[in-house]
C-alpha cells in the first residue's frame, strides 16, 4: 500500500516515499510555468480567511518557550477537553503515536489522509484497509479483530460523518481488549457538537485536534493530542522538550481563546461551502462529499479537470483513487469569479461537455443521501448513523 525507498546509504534504514499532499503549488507553478503568486491555490481544505495573527511580542522570539503560560488551559476550554498535549501540528503526533503501542492490527480508512496508514505500518502494524472507514465486524473479540482503529472525523477528503455515540461504541469494544480508537478531528471545528474531546478522560480514546485548517494557521504548526494523562506522558517523552516555539504558543493561544471569531467563521465557512457547492453543481461537478472547508467530486474525468484548470492558474487537489477532485474555499470576491470563469471555459470545452456527465460513485463511499437536494453540503445527516 505504501511506497517504501530502499536507503542508498548504507547505514539508513529504509524509509518510506512521502506522500502527496495538497498545496504544493511551487511544484504546479513550475509544472504549469506560471508564477506563483498568479495561482488560485484552492487544492487545501485550509480556510482562506484565517484567523488574523497580531505582531508576536519580542520574548516569544528571544526566550525558550515556557508551559504556563496559558496555551494549554485555552486549548482545553476552547475543545472542552479534560486534557491535552500541544504538538507540532496533528501530523507530529500521527507519526509517533503508533510507536507507543506494541505492533498490532489497525483499521484505517480506505479513502483518507494517508498519513496515519504510513506511519502505522512504518511501525510494524498490519493495516487494516475499510471501506468508508467502517470497521464493520472488525471489533469484536478474536485474533482477527483490530487492535487499533483510526477514524478521520470528518474525513478528509470524502466528508464522511460518524456519530459520537457510534465512536462510543467502536471505543469501548476496542477499550474492553486494551485496544484504541484515534480520531481524527482536523476537520471538527466547524461542528464541535460532534467532538469526542470531552469523553478523552477515557483510557484508549485519544483526540486530535489542528489549527491548521480552520484557523487557517497551517504554517504555525499547532495541533493537539487529547488522552488520559498516561498517554499524554508517553508521548511527550517521545517528542522531547519544546515541541511548539514560542510564537507558535502565543498565536494559539490567543487564537483558540478568540470565540467570537470562532463563531463568526463557523457561520460563514458554512455559507461558503453551500456556495461553492451551488457553483460546481451548476458546471455539472456535483460534489460527492464535503465539509464546511471543501468540497470532494468524485468524477472519472479528475486527471483532465485537474489539468484545465491548472492551465488557468486554478490549482486543486485530485485523487486517483477514488477518481476524484477536492476544491477548497475561493476566499475573496475575486478569486470566487476567478473560479466560475474556470468552470465555464471547462464547460464550453468540448471534452467538458463529455465531463458533465462523467460524475462517478465511489465505491465504498456512501454518497450523499438521495432525498438531500443536490446543492446541499454535506453537513446533514447522512443516510444511517452517519453524521
Ligand atoms: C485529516 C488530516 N489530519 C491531520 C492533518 C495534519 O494537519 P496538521 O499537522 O497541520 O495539524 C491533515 C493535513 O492535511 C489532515 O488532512
Amino acid at each position: 500500500m505504501i511506497a517504501i525507498r530502499s536507503s542508498t546509504a548504507g547505514s539508513l534504514a529504509p524509509t518510506p516515499l512521502p506522500l502527496e499532499h495538497g498545496g504544493r503549488l511551487r511544484a504546479a507553478a513550475a509544472r504549469y510555468r506560471i508564477p506563483v503568486e498568479d495561482w488560485l491555490d484552492l487544492s487545501t481544505g485550509i480556510n482562506p480567511d484565517g484567523w488574523p495573527v497580531p505582531e508576536v511580542p519580542g520574548t516569544a522570539w528571544a526566550r525558550l518557550p515556557e508551559e504556563d503560560d496559558g496555551l494549554e488551559e485555552a486549548a482545553a476550554r476552547c475543545y472542552c477537553a479534560p486534557g491535552l498535549l500541544p504538538v507540532a501540528g496533528s501530523q507530529a503526533a500521527i507519526q509517533a503515536l503508533p510507536q507507543l503501542r506494541v505492533p498490532g492490527r489497525v483499521g484505517v480508512p480506505t479513502v483518507g489522509y494517508q498519513e496515519h496508514a504510513q506511519a502505522w505500518q512504518r511501525a510494524g502494524h498490519t493495516l487494516v484497509s475499510l471501506d468508508d472507514g467502517n470497521p464493520g465486524d472488525e471489533l469484536g473479540a478474536g485474533p482477527d479483530s483490530l487492535d487499533v482503529l483510526v477514524v478521520i472525523n470528518p474525513n478528509n477528503p470524502t466528508g464522511r460523518r460518524w456519530s459520537v455515540s457510534r465512536l462510543l461504541e467502536w471505543h469501548a469494544q476496542l477499550a474492553a481488549r486494551g485496544g484504541w480508537l484515534l480520531v481524527d478531528e482536523a476537520f471538527m471545528d466547524t461542528t464541535p457538537q460532534d467532538s469526542l474531546a470531552r469523553y478523552t478522560e477515557r483510557p484508549g480514546l485519544i483526540v486530535l485536534r489542528s489549527l491548521g485548517k480552520f484557523y487557517g494557521l497551517a504554517g504555525v504548526r499547532v495541533g493537539f493530542v487529547l488522552g488520559t494523562p498516561d498517554l499524554r506522558e508517553a508521548l511527550r517523552a517521545r517528542l522531547g522538550p519544546w515541541t511548539l516555539s514560542g510564537p507558535a504558543r502565543h498565536v494559539a493561544r490567543l487564537a483558540l481563546a478568540d470565540s467570537p471569531w470562532q463563531e463568526a467563521t463557523r457561520a460563514s465557512l458554512r455559507l461558503a461551502s453551500t456556495r461553492l457547492a451551488g457553483l460546481l453543481s451548476d458546471y455539472g461537478l456535483v460534489p460527492t462529499g464535503a465539509t464546511d472547508l471543501f468540497q470532494w467530486v468524485c468524477t472519472a474525468e479528475a486527471p483532465a479537470i485537474q489539468d484545465r484548470l491548472a492551465r488557468q492558474g486554478i490549482w486543486v487537489r485530485r485523487f486517483d483513487v477514488p477518481s476524484s477532485l477536492r476544491f477548497g474555499l475561493p476566499g475573496a470576491e475575486a478569486s470566487w469569479a476567478r473560479l466560475e470563469s474556470g468552470l465555464r471555459c471547462l464547460a464550453s470545452d468540448a471534452r467538458g461537455d463529455a465531463f458533465r456527465h462523467a460524475a462517478v460513485e465511489a465505491p465504498g463511499i456512501r454518497p450523499f443521501s438521495s432525498a438531500a437536494p443536490p446543492l446541499a453540503p454535506a453537513r446533514g445527516p447522512l443516510p444511517g448513523d452517519s453524521r
